[in-house]
């Protein structure tokens, strides 16, 4: 059993042709099987978390009631990106696995979408956001090792509180960047097979191989894909992060949620200033760094 499809080319070279599409059961089984692990380990054996340290009073009461957690840009994009993200998943998959409807079309309108959502958010990060909120700093590397360590039943410190994001979240974003890229990437080339409103239809733009394996790589991100989007959509609905997924939708968080979570020095919020409820930034909390709110 292959992990690739191939075929011989019109001069008798073998050349792959994409991926064999039993891995998109390999991909479903994998993150059902996280899911059902993850949710038995938390239901029966997880300890309640603890964290080191606690915000002083002054700081906490300088937290308002409301904490803004992500702009409305910020959440436009997520919601933009996502749903070009299922159809795409969607449009390729059902095909494979027998229900058959004329999907490129959508998919090549999904993969434009995303491409145009993906680049403004790379601008919008790198020039509004905070840029490094979302990679892992020496702290969550030093959080990492006290809770394998801890996990493992060794003696360690608890880890501290989480900046804006905790490092699972940083981890699953660097993944969907490198997945996230490659269907881009490759998809953009892929437009070249088929007909699209942006450039006239060229199969002959790379030989065979390139082709086969610009498609090997598009299936293997693509399949990637389906397993992290189950696992990313299941944290959003679990219970206890509801209060951040709140915050995808209304763009800010309950004060008491991030007080229990997240460290005011590493994730610095704006208050309000006492006479108005415009956030400035003589007013924010002392700490290390800016926060976005985005
Ligand atoms: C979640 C993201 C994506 C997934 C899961 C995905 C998956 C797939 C799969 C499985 C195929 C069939 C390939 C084959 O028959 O060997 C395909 C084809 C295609 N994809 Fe994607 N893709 C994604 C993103 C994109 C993006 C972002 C673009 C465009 C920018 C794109 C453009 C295309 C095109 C044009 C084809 C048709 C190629 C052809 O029929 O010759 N895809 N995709
Ligand atoms: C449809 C169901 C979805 C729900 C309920 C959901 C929920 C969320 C929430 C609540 C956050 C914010 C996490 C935080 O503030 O810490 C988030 C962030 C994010 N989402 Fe989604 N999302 C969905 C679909 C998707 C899809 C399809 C993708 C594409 C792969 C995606 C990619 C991301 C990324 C890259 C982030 C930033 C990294 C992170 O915070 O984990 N989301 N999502």
């Amino acid at each position: 059993m292959g992990f690739l499809e191939w075929a011989t080319s019109p001069w008798g070279q073998s050349v792959p042709i994409h991926i064999a599409w039993f891995l998109i059961w390999v991909s479903v089984i994998a993150g059902l099987v996280f899911l059902i692990v993850h949710a038995i380990w938390l239901r029966y054996f997880a300890k309640p978390r603890e964290f080191a340290g606690a915000a002083s009073p002054q700081v906490s009461a300088g937290i308002p009631k409301h904490v803004p957690r992500h702009s409305l840009v910020a959440r436009l994009f997520h919601w933009i990106m996502a749903a070009s993200m299922l159809t795409l998943l969607f449009t390729a998959f059902l095909p494979k696995v027998g229900v058959q409807f004329p999907w490129v079309t959508y998919h090549w309108i999904a993969g434009a979408v995303l491409t145009v959502s993906v680049v403004f958010h790379i601008i919008h990060a790198s020039f509004w956001l905070d840029f490094w909120s979302i990679w892992p700093d020496k702290i969550d590397r030093e959080d990492a090792w006290r809770r394998v360590r801890r996990f493992a039943g060794r003696s360690a410190p608890p880890p501290r509180k989480f900046a804006k994001y905790p490092l699972e979240n940083k981890l699953f974003h660097g993944v969907i960047i490198l997945c996230g890229l490659s269907v881009i990437l490759t998809g953009v080339f892929m437009m070249f097979r088929v007909r699209t409103i942006f450039f006239p239809r060229d199969p002959y733009l790379f030989g065979d191989m390139t082709w086969g394996l610009m498609y090997v790589l598009h299936g293997l991100a693509g399949v990637g894909l389906i397993a992290l989007v189950m696992m990313h959509v299941y944290f959003g609905l679990r219970p206890e992060k509801l209060a951040i997924t709140k915050s995808m939708i209304f763009g800010w968080m309950d004060r008491d949620f991030y007080l229990e979570e997240h460290d005011p020095e590493r994730w610095v919020v704006e208050t309000p200033p006492p006479s108005s409820s415009l956030p400035s930034i003589s007013n924010r909390v002392e700490g290390r760094g800016l926060t976005d709110a985005g």
